[in-house]
Parts: C-alpha cells; sequence; structure tokens
C-alpha cells in the first residue's frame, strides 16, 4: 500500500509548487508513533535536501516556517482512485464531487431541498433608513415541511444613493436583528440564541460589528439573520426550528448539522434576495464571523450563486487546516460543539493529523469564485497561519480554472498587510472580532471584483 506525502515548498515565482514522494508502506500496521518519526526523519531529511538546492533563495527560511505543521496533507489533486487530477474536467466531474460528498458526509452532514412551502412576507420598510443612507426592509421567511413550521426574519439594508443594482452581503449575527443597530423599528428576536440565554440581547448590542453607515455609504446592500432564530446554538433537537422541519434526516451518520441549517437558510434567503430589483444577484457575498464564518464556507461549498465567500476568524472547522492541531483541536469542538457538525465526524477526535481530508480542499470547493479569508493576531485559538495556509494551498484548484496565484502569496502577510488578489487574506491587529477594518477591507476587495 502506498501513502503519498505531500511536501509543500516555496516557489520564487508567486505560485505555489508540490513537490511529492511516496513512502512504500509496507507494513500499514506499524505503531503510530514509530510512523510519526519515520514521517519526521523523511521530513527533516528532505528539508535539508531542498535547503542545501536553493540556499540563497531570500524568505526561503520564512517561508518553510510558513508551513509548519502543514506539511503532510492530504492531496488536493489526487482522486481517491489515485488519478492524478490535470484538466477541468477531472476537476469537475471527479475530484469536485468526491470531495464535496467527503465533507458532506464526514464533517458538515447532509442538505436538504426546498421545503414543501416558503413564503416571504415584507413586514416592515422605511425609505428613510440610517438618517435617510438606506431602505430597510423586514421580511418573515415562513417554511412548512411535513406538516412542521419554522419563520425566519430577514433584515435588509439598501443603499439609497446606488445607481443600479447593488452588490450585497448576506450575513448572519449572534445576537437578534435588533443587535446589529439601533433603530427602534427592528423587531426583537424573541427566540434564544443559544440555550443559556434568559432574555433577548439590548438592541445595538453588536452594533460595533455591523458599521452600517460604511457599508450602505459604499454602496453594498446588507441582508441578515439570527442565528438562534434558524437553530438555536446548542445540544438537543428543538423541533421549532428549521432542523424541525426535516427530523427524517436526524438518525443518519451524515445529519442534518445546526452549521448546515444555518447555511441552507442563508440559501433561502438568497432566494428571495436574488429577485429583488435592487439587489445585483451576480454580486452576492456571503459572511460570517468565526462559528458563522465556518458557516459561511460550508454555505458558499453548497451555493455557487455566492460570488464570494468571507470567512472572517472562522478558525477550527471553519478556514484553519485541522491537522497543524495549533489552537483548536477536533476534540474541543466536537466537545462543545457536537452539534454543529455531524455524527460521522466525532469518529475523528484524537485523530487530526490522520483525518482523509483538511480544510484546504474546503476551500477549493469555492473555486472559481473569490474567497476572503480574515484573521486577528490574537486569536491564537483560530490558528492565523492555519487559516492562511488553507486558502494558499486552495490555489491549485483555481489554476484549473486558469486563475494563478488565486491568492498572490507563498508566505504569512504582515500584519495590517491585506494580500487582495482573485482571493484575499487579512491578519489584522487585536482580537477574535469583526471590526470595521475587515469590513473596509472586505469591501475594497470587492470594489476590484464587483462593478457597481
Ligand atoms: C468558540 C469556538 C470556536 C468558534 C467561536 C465563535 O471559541 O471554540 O470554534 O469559532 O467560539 O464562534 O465565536
Amino acid at each position: 500500500m502506498g501513502k503519498i506525502f505531500q511536501y509543500v515548498l516555496d516557489t520564487t515565482k508567486n505560485s505555489v509548487f508540490y513537490f511529492h514522494f511516496i513512502l512504500l508502506d509496507t507494513a500499514p500496521s506499524l505503531c503510530y508513533a514509530f510512523h510519526e518519526t519515520r514521517v519526521h526523519v523523511m521530513k527533516t531529511f528532505l528539508t535539508g535536501v531542498i535547503v542545501s538546492l536553493l540556499i540563497g533563495t531570500t524568505g526561503m527560511a520564512q517561508d518553510t516556517a510558513s508551513f509548519k505543521g502543514s506539511e503532510v496533507l492530504p492531496e488536493l489533486l489526487r482522486s481517491e482512485s489515485g488519478l492524478q487530477i490535470k484538466t477541468l474536467d477531472e476537476w469537475k466531474f471527479i475530484r469536485q464531487p468526491e470531495l464535496y460528498e467527503t465533507f458532506s458526509k464526514e464533517m458538515y452532514g447532509c442538505m436538504p431541498g426546498l421545503p414543501e412551502e416558503i413564503k416571504y412576507t415584507v413586514f416592515e420598510s422605511s425609505t428613510n433608513a440610517l438618517n435617510g443612507l438606506a431602505t430597510r426592509k423586514q421580511i418573515t421567511i415562513s417554511m412548512v415541511n411535513n406538516a412542521h413550521k419554522t419563520s425566519v426574519d430577514l433584515l435588509l439594508y439598501l443603499p439609497n444613493a446606488a445607481r443600479g443594482p447593488a452588490p450585497l452581503f448576506l450575513t448572519l449575527n449572534f445576537k437578534g436583528n435588533h443587535a446589529i443597530s439601533d433603530e427602534p423599528e427592528i423587531k426583537i428576536c424573541e427566540k434564544k440564541m443559544a440555550p443559556s440565554d434568559k432574555e433577548p440581547y439590548p438592541r445595538a448590542d453588536a452594533s460595533s460589528r455591523w458599521p452600517l453607515d460604511l457599508i450602505l455609504g459604499k454602496g453594498y446592500a446588507v441582508a441578515t439573520m439570527a442565528r438562534g432564530d434558524i437553530a438555536i446554538d446548542g445540544k438537543g433537537f428543538p423541533t421549532n426550528n428549521v432542523l424541525g422541519l426535516f427530523p427524517e434526516l436526524q438518525n443518519r451518520k451524515d445529519n442534518f448539522t445546526t452549521i448546515g441549517a444555518w447555511a441552507w437558510t442563508l440559501s433561502r434567503a438568497l432566494d428571495f434576495l436574488e429577485k429583488q430589483p435592487e439587489i445585483n444577484p451576480r454580486q452576492v457575498a456571503v459572511l460570517g464571523h468565526s462559528r458563522l464564518g465556518k458557516t459561511a464556507l460550508w454555505a458558499g461549498v453548497n451555493d455557487p450563486r455566492f460570488a464570494a465567500v468571507i470567512s472572517n476568524d472562522s478558525g477550527a472547522g471553519g478556514a484553519a487546516l485541522s491537522r497543524r492541531m495549533m489552537g483548536e483541536t477536533i476534540a474541543d469542538l466536537c466537545r462543545a460543539f457536537p452539534y454543529w457538525f455531524c455524527q460521522n465526524f466525532q469518529k475523528y477526535v484524537g485523530h487530526d493529523k490522520e483525518m482523509p481530508f483538511d480544510q484546504h480542499q474546503l476551500m477549493a470547493l469555492i473555486a472559481p469564485r473569490h474567497i476572503y479569508v480574515a484573521s486577528a493576531e490574537d486569536d491564537a485559538w483560530a490558528d492565523p497561519e492555519g487559516e492562511f495556509t488553507s486558502l494558499m494551498l486552495a490555489n491549485p484548484a483555481f489554476e484549473l480554472f486558469g486563475i494563478q496565484a488565486a491568492l498572490p502569496a507563498t508566505k504569512m502577510p504582515l500584519v495590517n498587510e491585506p494580500v487582495h488578489g482573485h482571493n484575499g487574506y487579512h491578519m489584522r491587529t487585536g482580537k477574535h472580532d469583526l471590526s470595521r477594518y475587515d469590513w473596509e477591507n472586505y469591501i475594497e476587495f470587492l470594489d476590484k471584483h464587483f462593478e457597481h
């Protein structure tokens, strides 16, 4: 049985260069410790060879350090049957479907189709919101499936100064739609966000994360829904939410999960939003912070209508590579938040380094659309370097679409020095948060790609 180990090296050009070698594994039953030692010896040997070959190449030491802990990764461009993926067709018809199936079966769970009934009711609107900057609409999405019912409120701001259909940020929030702004007309979300919540969050409690003046002022529409309105962020299986619409999807190893429900509902919101004449349906970015950044990635993978996917500090189970085991591990995720992932994912607890898939492959599933990953310097729990590296390692999938160096960086950018290519990355100073600086960069990046 052969095992393929993939060593990722920097090149002096702006592209990633893969160096493969095959370890003939004649004794698959050898104990893990021995296996690790052997890999370590091979790595050390290989690094020595490479360093002597490239001696004198500037930045080499730094670049190699960028990949610390991620040298041994499941291959992106080799199919399960061993085929080296060289063409776009091979990617589209062989590798992409099998990777999608892996993430859906093993990690985020299955995704349902449309419910039997879905209705959108605009229950409030004003053309004079945010001091005349925007038009506000509040919409209830009512859904019925198999006699189960639920509803979710969507808050939408449209820029009044737009010259035509506007690009849109579609997002989820942590504390309720009423927590993103102090506008008294915004309906208070009475549903709990998490089981420990006693009462709704105060109005505008999360407004620092939502610089509406900036977003609307730059000509972007923004729409949001609350995580708890869709599915409570906690264990158990309440029936009065989106998960409850599909109880038959629970008793299976690839069950419909909370991240799945959040992502699925983003698509149901998009079904409505893409038909609004004030919105450009080809310029919709799905954005999320932290657990909702994990969700944005999964939503982007599932729904090709999202032209850009923005993951803010999404960390483990999001942009960060699992194999590095820096910050949060799979054991941490599955202990605190087992319901985010499907039952199958539990089997990887303690096996982060042996998983047959990793998050660079998830990123690649979004190609050729735009991805932006952002990290924060003090957010070691989310492993900034792991977030950067996985996005960079998705570049070869974009190359199949003719996009060279989709993320034009081969080493970790410096703090507050964003890299904006076809894909984008930045690490800002500060803590785990969604800040005005993050939004400024998302807008600057999208302005390069979304003409409006
Ligand atoms: C916890 C969790 C992370 C998650 C974060 C958040 O820290 O461990 O995985 O991203 O919460 O959503 O804020």
